[in-house]
């Protein structure tokens, strides 16, 4: 089989769109979540809208599609060096890419998605763990002190980067000569592209009116 099959797979895997089906099992098909809230078909607004119990699934789905996205593409580069063809060693990275995309641009749910944190969690468990823990580590405790889902996980992204430029990418499930380097560069991308879907976040942060959990919205 070939490998480059997982390129298509990752994207489709990523754009399982599970706060909007999730939103519709529980409130019914014409219930869009993407007019609720922070208007965010995330786990966050999951949470926000329809409650904790709702959001399980959408943690799973989110996050696992995020790391099987990559480690298929693994499975499938392994197979076929196995059986004498090409070593596409930056396979998994890009496919750790397209599921984020897909999660974002979703072709099952109008190309409108969420902001990838959980998923870009998901794939950095499967290509770094001790990084994507130490990123993890920095988005609770913002969280936990903040109030906002949006300050821990902007800052989970600027800790990913860091963590990866400093050289910390390993241990991975990957070994080869130019893995760090690979990881550093889709840190990098992935930490501006999610901060960049954070705009309307940041905006709302800069005037006081983010949605906080357990704060009051301040009246504009
Ligand atoms: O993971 C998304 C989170 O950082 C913000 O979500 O719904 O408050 O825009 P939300």
């Amino acid at each position: 089989m070939n490998s480059l099959l997982s390129l298509p797979i990752a994207y489709l895997l990523g754009s399982i769109p599970t706060a909007v089906w999730v939103a519709k099992i529980v409130n019914g098909k014409d219930y869009d979540i993407r007019n609720y809230g922070s208007k965010n078909s995330g786990l966050t607004n999951t949470i926000r809208v329809l409650g904790v119990k709702p959001a399980l699934p959408v943690v799973l789905v989110d996050l696992l599609k995020g790391f099987f996205a990559p480690t298929i593409a693994l499975w499938m580069n392994e197979a076929s060096k196995a059986s004498g063809g090409p070593d596409y060693f930056w396979l998994p990275l890009v496919c750790g890419l397209l599921a984020i995309l897909g999660h974002s641009f979703t072709c099952f749910a109008g190309f409108r998605g969420g902001k990838g944190v959980l998923t870009a969690f998901g794939v950095f468990l499967a290509l770094a763990p001790v990084t994507a823990l130490g990123a993890f580590a920095v988005w609770c405790l913002l969280t936990f002190i903040t109030k906002y889902v949006s300050v821990g996980s902007i800052f989970a992204c600027i800790t990913l980067t860091g963590l990866a430029t400093f050289g910390y990418v390993a241990p991975n499930i990957y070994p080869h000569d130019h893995i760090n380097e690979g990881i550093l560069s889709i840190a990098w991308i992935v930490a501006v592209f999610v901060i960049y879907k954070h705009k309307a976040n940041i905006k709302r942060l800069m005037n006081g009116t983010e949605n906080g959990f357990g704060k009051k919205k301040k009246k504009v």
